[in-house]
């Protein structure tokens, strides 16, 4: 017997001959190192959609340009951005009534959303395209800016942008609204209302979520912000969202799957980035009400029909700033008829 052919010369022979095998299979064998993260495709049609929405003119015909001018009273763009039934559409319809002039709306859904209420009036034919927004991912900031950017486009007499989403809720009439953001007063610099903090415990973690070094040079951690998802801005700051591409190449770089819980870059995009451009435009807070008491994996209190009544929602409006807030979140869609009942007598009573 030679020793070429002996079974352990034969196995260490075979054990070395498959690693390469196992090096190339390794990707599709072992789970990604990473959270999903954005579909190149997608990218590309969202910084199409962005180029169009950041140019001040249309293009006309023959190479003319012509301004984008309002035509009318500035206009709340309402932007709901949902992966499920819009719930609360009868009670936004109510808030609505009478200020078709004053508003508009776009939804973006989630296209997995399967929809068992249909549409009511202010909100059918008001889907924007959307694409898949997975949680701990940075599709949230894409959604968000996809209705900044339809939304830009779509009005010039849009003037202000709110984010919300399916369980926020109106707190205040639209009247009362509309005074608050400033629409009546034509002021020559208006402030969006977005959350910005500097100094949240944890916001270490969220900032290495996608690795230790990887937000250099762009964010140093020194400005690196936390606040709110839901924000109103202005057209001004919608406008210096969607031309950015600076910070975006960071934010959009996928969580490590180790730091998962940690990532959460739609609470740090916007702060961050508008904290850097533009400090002084920024109110710091946000006019849309949480309770994260007692959170359970990143989701605030859920209110439900019976901790609902009017004391509730005057103790929601309460803010630390000099404005009440507006929105509220979150509520169980069961809790449509009491805030219904709510509505004219409490909610739309300013
Ligand atoms: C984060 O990862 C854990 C396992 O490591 C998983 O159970 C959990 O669902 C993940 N969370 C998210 C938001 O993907
Ligand atoms: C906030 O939520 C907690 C429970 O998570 C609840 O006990 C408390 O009453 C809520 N606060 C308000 C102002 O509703
Ligand atoms: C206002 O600020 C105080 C102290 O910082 C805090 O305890 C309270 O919860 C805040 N209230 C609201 C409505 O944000």
């Amino acid at each position: 017997m030679s020793t070429i052919s002996s079974p352990p010369f034969v196995i260490s022979l075979l054990l070395l001959m498959s690693i390469p095998l196992v090096l190339v299979l390794a990707p599709w064998v072992l789970p990604p190192k990473t959270m999903p993260s954005i579909p190149d495709l997608d990218e590309a049609e969202d910084l199409a959609l962005f180029r169009r929405a950041a140019v001040p003119y249309f293009a006309g015909s023959g190479g003319a340009r012509f301004l984008r001018r309002p035509t009318s009273e500035p206009k709340i763009a309402f932007l709901f951005l949902t992966n499920t039934d819009l719930a609360f559409a009868p009670l936004w319809e109510r808030f609505f009534r009478g200020h078709e002039r004053l508003f508009n709306v776009y939804v973006h859904a989630d296209p997995a959303t399967r929809f068992i209420l249909p549409p009511t009036p202010s909100f059918r034919g008001r889907f924007i395209n959307a694409k898949s927004t997975q949680r701990a991912s940075p599709m949230l900031i894409s959604a968000s800016r996809r209705l900044l950017a339809t939304a830009l486009i779509d009005d010039p007499a849009n003037a202000f942008f709110a984010l919300l989403s399916e369980r926020c809720v109106p707190l205040h009439s639209f009247r009362f609204t509309y005074r608050t953001l400033g629409g009546y007063l034509h002021l020559p610099r208006q402030r969006s209302y977005i959350q910005v903090v500097s100094d949240e415990p944890g916001l270490w973690k969220r900032y290495v979520a996608r690795g230790d070094d990887v937000m250099m040079p762009e964010v140093p951690f020194v400005r690196f912000r936390y606040g709110s998802q839901f924000f109103v801005l202005t057209r001004r700051h919608a406008m210096l969202t969607v031309r950015d591409r600076r910070l975006w190449k960071k934010f959009k770089l996928p969580c490590l799957r180790s730091r998962n819980h940690s990532c959460y870059p739609e609470e740090h995009y916007f702060p961050t980035l508008l904290d850097m451009l533009d400090p002084a435009g920024c109110s710091r807070y946000t006019l849309t009400s949480v309770n994260w008491t007692d959170s359970v994996d990143g989701h605030p209190h859920t209110y439900r029909p019976p901790e609902i009544s009017a004391t509730l929602i005057k103790e929601l409006r309460k803010s630390n700033s000099t404005y009440s807030h507006l929105f509220g979140r979150k509520f169980s869609p069961d809790s449509l008829d009491i805030l219904l009942e709510l509505a004219d007598g409490v909610i739309f009573r300013d």
